[in-house]
This record gives C-alpha cells, structure tokens and sequence, in this order.
C-alpha cells in the first residue's frame, strides 16, 4: 500500500497557497520546467538507441563542443518558456547573449537562467547529467527584460533547482522554503515527492574534486585537501572520496549524504578564475546548499553575495557541508595571497550596463 503520494503539480500549488498575494505565475513557470525535465529525461534515457550521439559541428561560446543533446535541451527549454507571457528573457550556458522573447509574445515577471544539460561529456558513457536552473524576479522598467535582470545576486533568485537524469531521473527545487526532491516516476510520467525538505546531513562524509588539477592549485588548496584526507593539521578523520565530473550529480550526492564539492581557480594558467560558470551553476547550488542548511563559497566569502557582472562569469566553487566550506575559506585566506590579488578585482568588477 502507498502511504501518501504527493505529485510535484500537487507540491508547488501547496507552496504557492502559503503566500495568499501569490499569482501562480512562479507555480507555473516550475510546472513547466518539470515537464521541460520530462521531455529531456525521455531523451537521454534513449540517447544510445536514438543514434543521436555525439558532437555536433558547433561549439558553445566557450568554445567547448556541444553534444547534440545540449542543443535539443537548450530547444525544449526555450520553446516551453517563450510564449508563456510570465518571462521577460532567458539565458542559456549555450547562447553568448540575452535571450529575448519573440517579438509576437507577450512577456512577464520573471528571467530564466539555465545550463541544459551539465555534465555532457558525461553523454557517451552513460554517466548521470543534469539541467540547471534559477529563477530572478524582473528589475528593469521597460517591457522586455535586459541584463540588469539577469546580473542580479544570488540572494536574489525566487527559485532555483536542478534535474539528475540518473538512475533515476529526479527533479530538486527550492523557492526558499526547504529544498524538495521529486523522483519520476516513468510508468505515470509524474514526478512524485520521495525527499522532502532535504537537509544535508552530519557528518559529512565525501569530499568530491576532480584531483587530476593538483598540479595547478594553490598551496592553499593542496593543504585543504590533505587536511580532507586525514592528512594534515588540525587533525581530522579522512573523508572518502567521489567525483562524478557532473557537478549536479556530485552536488546531490553531497547534498543527500553529506559532503563538499569544490572546483578551484588554478594558481597560474587558464582557469585563475575557476571553470564554472556563476549564473547557469554556481548560483543555483548556492541557494540551494543555502536553504538545505549548507554554504557555498568562492573561496573569499558567500556566492549568495557576488554582484555579477558579466553573462559567461566564471567563479570557483566550494559548495556542501558549511564547516567544510568555511574551512576552505580559512586555508585560501592564510596561504593563497597571490592567487587572491589576481582574483578580488575581477570578483568585484561591476557590470556595464
Ligand atoms: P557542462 O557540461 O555544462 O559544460 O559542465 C561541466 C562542468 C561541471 O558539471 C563539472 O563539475 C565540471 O565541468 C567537470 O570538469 P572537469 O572535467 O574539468 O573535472
Ligand atoms: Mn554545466
Ligand atoms: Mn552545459
């Protein structure tokens, strides 16, 4: 027998019904992005079989190679979102620019940031992928939306969550009360509540980074990860070690089992801003880690806070377990002098707009 089943339609009308002046326009915009997350989901389950792998002839704006099924999710989110009259723009960790919406539809409230799919060269290994997104509140006064409602902070987001089309494929938001994880269901095509109000749990048990980068790190970082492993001062108990090369995939493992997952700046080279990108990732992690409990953290205090000031912002990562994160924080700041003289003024840079 079930004890209670809670779909997500269900979920987010609950959430919505707790703030009377609510219009319903946030409920919709997430019922969308669920079924956007279907259609996805549908994809990458028959990816192999569909012989829609492998890369397209295009790259992105970072110009890394895009896989095809990068641009059909890009596609799915866009064209759910674009008639809706409840966005006044997107943007896509694919697209270089604002996405507006087309001339012959009426806009709305809110701005959509999203990565597609994360975690793509994931694709042809049959190795977990995500979506991520964050929802921001219009600010400009004109009647489409421009920048200025995109480069907020993400203190600022009314929304945000990811989809893992792992396993099993499950949806995880937040509009700030709690964070709540929905798996679906294929047989109903429903996603079904099966984590509610997700905490990261003590003690942590896994450090997650790609470790193949050590030779690029800063002393400050090498130290941190001795001192993850048991190896260095003040004495601590060794965490097992995951990394899964999907940050969503190894944010939900932490968020569930407990844990950090970081991506640094490297200390000299190509990535002395990290690799990540601050509006299609690391935001959306940030509130999330926030609201189960958690933090999030450049390195130099909370991604909550960043001001953005460019689209394809990139920003290094120490997301999970709040003590863990204010540990990295302790070790950049007592060893990686040099590193931060480099970083703070591209940190602090204000957008142009
Ligand atoms: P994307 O597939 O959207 O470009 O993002 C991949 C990101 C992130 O998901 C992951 O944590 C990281 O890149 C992995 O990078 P490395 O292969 O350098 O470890
Ligand atoms: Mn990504
Ligand atoms: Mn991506």
């Amino acid at each position: 027998m079930y004890s209670r089943i809670t779909t997500i339609d269900r979920h987010i009308l609950d959430q919505q019904r707790r703030f009377p002046s609510a219009t319903g326009e946030l409920t919709s915009l997430l019922y969308d992005m669920a079924l956007a997350a279907k259609i996805i989901a549908r994809e990458t389950t028959r990816a192999g079989l569909a012989g829609i792998l492998g890369s397209t002839e295009t790259s992105n704006t970072y110009g890394e190679q895009q896989q095809k099924l990068d641009v059909f999710a890009d596609q799915v989110i866009f064209r759910m979102n674009d008639h809706t009259e409840r966005l006044c723009a997107m943007a896509s960790e694919e697209h270089e620019d604002l996405l507006e919406i087309p001339a012959h539809y009426g806009t709305g409230k809110y701005v959509l940031l999203y990565d597609p799919l994360d975690g793509s060269t994931n694709i042809d290994v049959n190795v977990s992928i995500g979506t991520i997104f964050a929802i921001h509140r219009k600010v400009s006064t004109g009647g489409r939306g421009t920048l200025q409602d995109v480069l907020q902070p993400a203190s600022h987001l009314v929304a945000a969550g990811y989809v893992i089309y792992g396993s099993s494929t499950m949806m995880v938001y937040s509009t700030g009360q709690g964070v709540h994880g929905f798996t679906l269901d294929p047989s109903m095509g429903e996603f079904l509540l099966s984590h509610e109000d997700i905490r990261i749990p003590e003690p942590p048990k896994f450090f997650s980074a790609n470790l193949g980068y050590e030779h690029v790190w800063s002393e400050g970082i090498r130290r941190y990860t001795r001192w993850l492993q048991g190896l260095g001062e003040p004495p601590r108990s060794p965490l097992g070690q995951r990394y899964i090369g999907s940050m969503v995939s190894d944010f939900h493992r932490n968020l569930l089992q407990g844990g950090v997952f970081y991506y640094p700046a490297d200390a000299a080279g190509s990535r002395q801003y990290g690799k990540l990108r601050l509006m299609f990732e690391a935001q959306a992690f940030a509130y999330l880690a926030y609201h189960a409990g958690g933090a999030c953290s450049d390195g130099l205090g909370p991604i909550l806070d960043i001001q953005p000031h460019h689209l394809h912002q990139r920003v290094p990562v120490f997301v999970g377990n709040r003590d863990l994160v204010a540990r990295a924080e302790d070790f950049i700041h007592r060893y990686d002098d040099e590193w931060m003289a480099v970083y703070r003024p591209y940190r602090e840079r204000q957008p142009d707009l």
